[in-house]
């Protein structure tokens, strides 16, 4: 791969707008095209972020020899369509949050990935974000003893009327899936897979989850207490719980604004600096993504398939107990 990698994005909507941005503070990438059902809507999000080539339809983006890899940032309802259409035209391919609505869409977007030999990866960029990776060092190091209970929440009211996205069945509507998925995601990279899981929802008039609330066991007997909410400003913190002390992740836990606190037995809470740069924090997981592509790799070695998978797993179990559904299930 000679020159810079070059990026296009599929669908022009909020979350694309901040990773397009944060592509400016990744030196090895250039956002080469961008696509939107709407062509006007398209041009400007181009002007605005210095994107050559403007497609009117996803297929032609995803039919492009002049792209090196594909940000699908559409609602997750459609995550299955629109990355399967990249993998059929040979895109590697990095997709938004949740992945897709259930595991066994999950599996076949690896399946096709992992035939066509194509890098795919679920755009999880918390798990690039300068805190969370400190966290994971100072846990592995023993600092905070064996890990016994997490708790977390993500949580905001959302405004009036909604965005369609959040409670549409159809685009994967639901708490659980667009935010609860971070606290999901805290539990078990640290934990792993759960024993057992509790959970319960109100439900939204469209029958998605305007919140959930779950507890989970894991293997060691550890245990986390976990949140989502569409209804209410929550704080957005996690509390890491060890027998010899604990970490504070605040200020939303799953961002590169977090502070975190590290506290030793009954000490005083100390302040860790962490590694903070310009940008929204989207930059860690691109720059990931170019030195992969570099080294010719299929599968991320940070987000790896098998993440994906028991991110999926765990959500599906979650959703069986509160009885939330999709169309596509
Ligand atoms: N990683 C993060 O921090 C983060 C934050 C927010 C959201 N997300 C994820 O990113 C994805 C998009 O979220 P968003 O907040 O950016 O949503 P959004 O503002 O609604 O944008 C989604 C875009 O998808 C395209 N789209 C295609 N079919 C659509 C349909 N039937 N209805 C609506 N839009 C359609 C549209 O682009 P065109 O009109 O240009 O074709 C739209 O602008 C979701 O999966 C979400 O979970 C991630």
């Amino acid at each position: 791969m000679e020159g810079k990698i070059r990026w296009g994005i599929l669908g022009c909507g909020k979350i694309a707008n901040k990773f397009a941005a944060d592509l400016r503070w990744v030196d090895d990438a250039e956002l080469q095209a961008v696509a939107s059902r709407d062509n006007d809507k398209g041009k400007v999000f181009a002007q605005e972020h210095g994107a050559s080539l403007v497609f009117d339809s996803y297929e032609a983006l995803a039919a492009s020899d002049q792209v090196d890899v594909i940000y699908v940032a559409t609602p997750h309802g459609f995550h299955y369509e629109h990355v399967m259409l990249c993998l059929k035209h040979r895109k590697a391919v990095l997709c938004e949050k949740a992945f897709a609505l259930n595991t066994r869409q999950a599996m076949e977007m690896i399946g096709l990935a992992n035939q066509q030999k194509i890098f795919l990866m679920e755009a999880f960029w918390t798990k690039f974000i300068p805190q969370y990776q400190r966290v994971r060092e100072l846990i592995l190091a023993g600092e905070i003893g064996e890990v016994k209970m997490i708790q977390a929440d993500f949580g905001f009211k959302a405004d009036e009327p909604p965005a369609q996205r959040l409670y549409d069945p159809v685009l994967g509507g639901g708490s659980l899936l667009d935010v609860g998925i971070y606290p999901v995601f805290l539990a078990i990279s640290l934990l792993g897979k759960p024993t057992e899981i509790q959970a319960t929802v109100s439900r939204y008039s469209t029958g998605v989850d305007e919140q959930c609330a779950m507890t989970m066991k894991f293997e060691s007997g550890a245990l986390a207490s976990l949140n989502s909410t569409f209804a209410a400003d929550t704080p957005v913190e996690a509390v890491i719980s060890g027998t010899k002390g604990r970490l504070h992740m605040r200020n939303r836990f799953h961002n590169a604004v977090a502070t975190v606190e590290l506290v030793r037995g009954k000490e005083s809470p100390v302040l860790l600096p962490v590694h903070r740069e310009e940008g929204f924090g989207y930059q860690f997981e691109a720059r990931h993504v170019g030195e992969c592509l570099r080294q010719g790799l299929t599968e991320s070695p940070v987000m790896t398939h098998a993440d994906t998978r028991m991110l999926m797993e765990t959500l599906d179990r979650i959703r069986n107990v509160c009885g939330i559904s999709y169309s596509v299930d």
